[in-house]
Protein backbone atom coordinates (compact mmCIF):
# COMPACT_ATOMS: atom_id res chain seq x y z
CA UNK A 1 0.00 0.00 0.00
CA UNK A 2 1.37 3.89 -0.69
CA UNK A 3 1.33 6.38 1.72
CA UNK A 4 -1.74 8.41 1.86
CA UNK A 5 -1.17 11.66 1.28
CA UNK A 6 -2.98 15.38 1.30
CA UNK A 7 -0.99 17.31 -0.55
CA UNK A 8 -1.91 21.32 -0.67
CA UNK A 9 -0.57 23.60 -3.21
CA UNK A 10 -0.88 27.21 -2.75
CA UNK A 11 0.00 28.26 -6.20
CA UNK A 12 0.70 32.08 -6.58
CA UNK A 13 -1.11 33.06 -3.18
CA UNK A 14 -0.17 33.64 0.65
CA UNK A 15 1.82 36.16 1.99
CA UNK A 16 2.95 36.40 5.78
CA UNK A 17 -0.28 36.55 7.06
CA UNK A 18 -1.80 33.74 5.71
CA UNK A 19 0.50 31.68 8.07
CA UNK A 20 -2.16 31.56 10.75
CA UNK A 21 -3.88 29.62 8.18
CA UNK A 22 -1.00 27.42 8.16
CA UNK A 23 -0.83 27.11 11.52
CA UNK A 24 -4.45 26.35 11.90
CA UNK A 25 -3.86 23.60 8.90
CA UNK A 26 -1.40 21.98 11.21
CA UNK A 27 -4.02 21.65 13.84
CA UNK A 28 -5.82 19.76 11.45
CA UNK A 29 -3.61 17.04 10.45
CA UNK A 30 -3.44 13.84 12.21
CA UNK A 31 -3.05 9.93 12.03
CA UNK A 32 -4.49 8.28 9.07
CA UNK A 33 -2.88 10.63 6.05
CA UNK A 34 0.24 12.62 5.74
CA UNK A 35 -0.11 16.21 4.69
CA UNK A 36 1.68 18.06 3.03
CA UNK A 37 1.50 22.13 1.87
CA UNK A 38 3.27 23.81 -1.20
CA UNK A 39 4.07 27.04 -0.64
CA UNK A 40 5.39 30.11 -2.98
CA UNK A 41 8.85 30.10 -2.82
CA UNK A 42 9.17 33.26 -0.45
CA UNK A 43 7.04 31.47 2.61
CA UNK A 44 8.59 28.04 2.28
CA UNK A 45 10.81 29.24 5.57
CA UNK A 46 8.86 30.85 7.30
CA UNK A 47 6.28 28.28 7.14
CA UNK A 48 8.28 25.36 7.40
CA UNK A 49 9.31 27.40 10.87
CA UNK A 50 5.62 27.68 11.87
CA UNK A 51 5.05 23.89 10.77
CA UNK A 52 7.57 22.65 12.86
CA UNK A 53 7.33 19.14 11.63
CA UNK A 54 3.37 18.69 12.41
CA UNK A 55 2.98 18.61 8.36
CA UNK A 56 5.61 18.51 5.48
CA UNK A 57 6.16 21.74 3.34
CA UNK A 58 7.11 22.09 -0.36
CA UNK A 59 7.91 23.86 -3.01
CA UNK A 60 6.09 24.59 -6.30
CA UNK A 61 9.17 24.37 -8.82
CA UNK A 62 12.73 24.09 -9.05
CA UNK A 63 15.64 25.01 -11.27
CA UNK A 64 17.32 21.80 -13.05
CA UNK A 65 20.09 23.04 -11.72
CA UNK A 66 22.01 22.99 -8.18
CA UNK A 67 23.29 26.80 -8.66
CA UNK A 68 24.34 28.97 -10.91
CA UNK A 69 23.51 32.06 -13.17
CA UNK A 70 20.00 31.88 -13.54
CA UNK A 71 18.43 34.78 -11.96
CA UNK A 72 14.82 34.39 -10.43
CA UNK A 73 15.05 30.76 -10.19
CA UNK A 74 15.30 28.44 -7.37
CA UNK A 75 16.79 25.19 -6.72
CA UNK A 76 16.29 21.72 -4.87
CA UNK A 77 18.89 22.21 -2.53
CA UNK A 78 17.30 25.75 -2.17
CA UNK A 79 14.29 24.54 -0.92
CA UNK A 80 15.66 21.93 1.01
CA UNK A 81 18.10 24.56 2.77
CA UNK A 82 14.79 26.45 3.73
CA UNK A 83 12.80 23.63 5.05
CA UNK A 84 11.06 22.10 2.09
CA UNK A 85 10.99 18.07 2.05
CA UNK A 86 8.65 18.14 -1.32
CA UNK A 87 8.39 19.93 -4.38
CA UNK A 88 5.55 19.82 -7.26
CA UNK A 89 7.31 19.46 -10.69
CA UNK A 90 5.24 19.36 -14.28
CA UNK A 91 2.37 21.48 -13.29
CA UNK A 92 0.69 21.89 -16.23
CA UNK A 93 0.53 25.59 -15.22
CA UNK A 94 4.50 25.32 -15.34
CA UNK A 95 3.55 23.31 -18.59
CA UNK A 96 1.56 26.31 -20.27
CA UNK A 97 3.33 28.85 -18.69
CA UNK A 98 6.52 27.93 -18.59
CA UNK A 99 6.89 25.96 -21.96
CA UNK A 100 8.30 23.30 -19.00
CA UNK A 101 8.48 19.45 -21.63
CA UNK A 102 8.74 16.30 -20.33
CA UNK A 103 12.50 15.86 -20.58
CA UNK A 104 12.63 19.38 -18.46
CA UNK A 105 10.37 17.75 -15.60
CA UNK A 106 12.17 14.58 -15.33
CA UNK A 107 15.65 16.61 -15.00
CA UNK A 108 13.93 18.27 -12.52
CA UNK A 109 13.06 15.91 -10.86
CA UNK A 110 16.36 13.93 -10.80
CA UNK A 111 17.60 17.28 -9.59
CA UNK A 112 14.99 17.24 -6.56
CA UNK A 113 16.27 13.59 -5.55
CA UNK A 114 19.69 14.44 -5.78
CA UNK A 115 19.01 17.52 -3.39
CA UNK A 116 16.92 15.06 -0.87
CA UNK A 117 13.39 16.05 -1.68
CA UNK A 118 9.92 14.21 -2.62
CA UNK A 119 9.47 14.77 -6.06
CA UNK A 120 5.53 14.96 -7.06
CA UNK A 121 5.49 14.65 -10.58
CA UNK A 122 1.83 15.81 -12.21
CA UNK A 123 0.63 14.52 -15.61
CA UNK A 124 -2.64 15.40 -17.42
CA UNK A 125 -4.80 15.63 -20.11
CA UNK A 126 -6.34 18.77 -21.88
CA UNK A 127 -10.18 19.01 -22.46
CA UNK A 128 -9.06 18.68 -26.74
CA UNK A 129 -7.16 15.53 -25.93
CA UNK A 130 -10.20 14.02 -23.47
CA UNK A 131 -12.97 14.37 -26.03
CA UNK A 132 -10.22 13.20 -29.19
CA UNK A 133 -10.06 10.19 -26.93
CA UNK A 134 -6.54 9.94 -25.88
CA UNK A 135 -6.40 10.45 -22.46
CA UNK A 136 -3.86 7.44 -21.68
CA UNK A 137 -2.21 7.64 -24.60
CA UNK A 138 -0.92 11.43 -23.39
CA UNK A 139 -1.02 10.64 -19.96
CA UNK A 140 1.01 7.73 -20.19
CA UNK A 141 3.26 8.79 -22.34
CA UNK A 142 4.12 11.95 -19.50
CA UNK A 143 4.12 9.68 -17.43
CA UNK A 144 6.74 7.62 -19.06
CA UNK A 145 8.86 10.82 -20.04
CA UNK A 146 8.68 12.86 -17.07
CA UNK A 147 10.35 10.07 -14.77
CA UNK A 148 14.32 10.16 -15.35
CA UNK A 149 15.76 6.93 -15.35
CA UNK A 150 17.71 6.16 -12.47
CA UNK A 151 14.40 7.17 -9.88
CA UNK A 152 14.39 6.38 -6.66
CA UNK A 153 10.63 5.22 -5.96
CA UNK A 154 11.17 5.96 -2.10
CA UNK A 155 11.05 9.59 -2.89
CA UNK A 156 8.26 9.72 -6.08
CA UNK A 157 4.88 11.03 -5.80
CA UNK A 158 2.46 11.10 -8.99
CA UNK A 159 -0.17 13.53 -9.52
CA UNK A 160 -3.05 13.28 -12.11
CA UNK A 161 -4.46 16.60 -12.89
CA UNK A 162 -7.07 17.10 -15.86
CA UNK A 163 -6.47 20.13 -16.84
CA UNK A 164 -9.78 21.29 -17.86
CA UNK A 165 -10.65 19.89 -14.05
CA UNK A 166 -7.79 22.69 -12.74
CA UNK A 167 -9.41 25.66 -10.92
CA UNK A 168 -12.93 24.93 -12.85
CA UNK A 169 -15.29 23.08 -10.25
CA UNK A 170 -15.03 20.31 -12.78
CA UNK A 171 -14.10 17.40 -11.96
CA UNK A 172 -14.16 13.76 -14.14
CA UNK A 173 -16.43 10.96 -13.14
CA UNK A 174 -15.38 8.26 -10.63
CA UNK A 175 -14.82 5.88 -13.70
CA UNK A 176 -13.00 8.03 -15.63
CA UNK A 177 -10.66 8.86 -12.34
CA UNK A 178 -10.13 4.82 -11.42
CA UNK A 179 -9.77 4.24 -15.03
CA UNK A 180 -6.51 6.76 -15.25
CA UNK A 181 -4.97 5.78 -11.48
CA UNK A 182 -5.28 2.50 -13.02
CA UNK A 183 -3.87 3.24 -16.02
CA UNK A 184 -1.23 5.12 -14.13
CA UNK A 185 -0.20 2.21 -11.03
CA UNK A 186 0.31 0.20 -14.80
CA UNK A 187 2.27 2.09 -16.36
CA UNK A 188 4.76 2.21 -13.00
CA UNK A 189 4.05 -1.43 -12.44
CA UNK A 190 6.04 -2.36 -16.00
CA UNK A 191 8.51 -0.06 -15.83
CA UNK A 192 9.65 -0.82 -12.11
CA UNK A 193 7.64 -3.93 -11.14
CA UNK A 194 4.39 -4.49 -9.48
CA UNK A 195 5.42 -4.45 -5.66
CA UNK A 196 7.53 -1.00 -6.35
CA UNK A 197 5.02 0.61 -8.00
CA UNK A 198 2.33 -0.29 -5.70
CA UNK A 199 4.17 2.13 -3.16
CA UNK A 200 4.17 5.01 -5.20
CA UNK A 201 1.61 7.33 -4.01
CA UNK A 202 -0.69 8.09 -6.65
CA UNK A 203 -3.07 11.46 -6.01
CA UNK A 204 -5.71 12.87 -7.88
CA UNK A 205 -5.91 16.90 -8.35
CA UNK A 206 -8.55 18.99 -10.14
CA UNK A 207 -11.59 20.55 -8.11
CA UNK A 208 -11.17 18.61 -5.02
CA UNK A 209 -13.24 19.97 -2.01
CA UNK A 210 -15.15 18.99 1.03
CA UNK A 211 -18.07 17.67 -0.83
CA UNK A 212 -16.56 15.22 -3.37
CA UNK A 213 -13.10 14.32 -1.16
CA UNK A 214 -14.74 11.53 0.53
CA UNK A 215 -15.73 9.59 -2.85
CA UNK A 216 -12.83 10.51 -4.68
CA UNK A 217 -10.49 8.55 -1.67
CA UNK A 218 -12.74 5.63 -1.88
CA UNK A 219 -11.61 4.87 -6.07
CA UNK A 220 -9.19 2.27 -5.94
CA UNK A 221 -5.74 3.76 -6.62
CA UNK A 222 -6.25 7.07 -5.43
CA UNK A 223 -3.89 7.54 -2.31
CA UNK A 224 -4.53 10.91 -1.76
CA UNK A 225 -5.42 14.53 -3.35
CA UNK A 226 -3.58 17.55 -4.92
CA UNK A 227 -5.42 20.44 -4.13
CA UNK A 228 -5.19 24.05 -5.29
CA UNK A 229 -8.16 26.63 -4.00
CA UNK A 230 -9.50 24.42 -1.15
CA UNK A 231 -6.04 24.39 0.53
CA UNK A 232 -6.01 28.13 0.98
CA UNK A 233 -8.74 27.88 3.54
CA UNK A 234 -8.16 25.68 6.43
CA UNK A 235 -11.59 24.98 7.06
CA UNK A 236 -11.95 23.17 3.81
CA UNK A 237 -8.64 21.60 3.87
CA UNK A 238 -9.15 20.18 7.16
CA UNK A 239 -12.35 18.62 5.95
CA UNK A 240 -10.44 16.94 2.99
CA UNK A 241 -7.64 15.50 5.69
CA UNK A 242 -10.34 14.20 7.27
CA UNK A 243 -11.97 12.61 4.75
CA UNK A 244 -8.83 11.12 3.23
CA UNK A 245 -7.33 10.17 7.11
CA UNK A 246 -11.51 8.27 7.31
CA UNK A 247 -11.04 6.53 3.87
P1 LIG B 1 -7.69 23.22 -7.81
O1 LIG B 1 -6.15 23.09 -8.27
O2 LIG B 1 -7.87 22.31 -6.63
O3 LIG B 1 -7.86 24.67 -7.46
O4 LIG B 1 -8.51 22.79 -8.96
C1 LIG B 1 -5.51 21.85 -8.23
C2 LIG B 1 -4.07 21.99 -8.66
O5 LIG B 1 -3.80 22.74 -9.60
O6 LIG B 1 -3.17 21.40 -8.06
Amino acid sequence: MARRLAAGNWKMHGLGADLAELEAICGAAGQGCEVLLCLPATLVHRGASTAAGRIAIGGQDCHVMPQGAHTGDVSAAMLADAGASHVILGHSERRADHGETDDIVAAKAQAAQLAGLIAIVCVGETLEERDAGRTLEVVGGQLAASIPEGVDLARLVVAYEPVWAIGTGRTPTESQIAEVHAALREGLAMRFGAVPAGQVPLLYGGSVKPGNAAAIFALPDVDGALVGGASLKAADFAAIIAALAAA
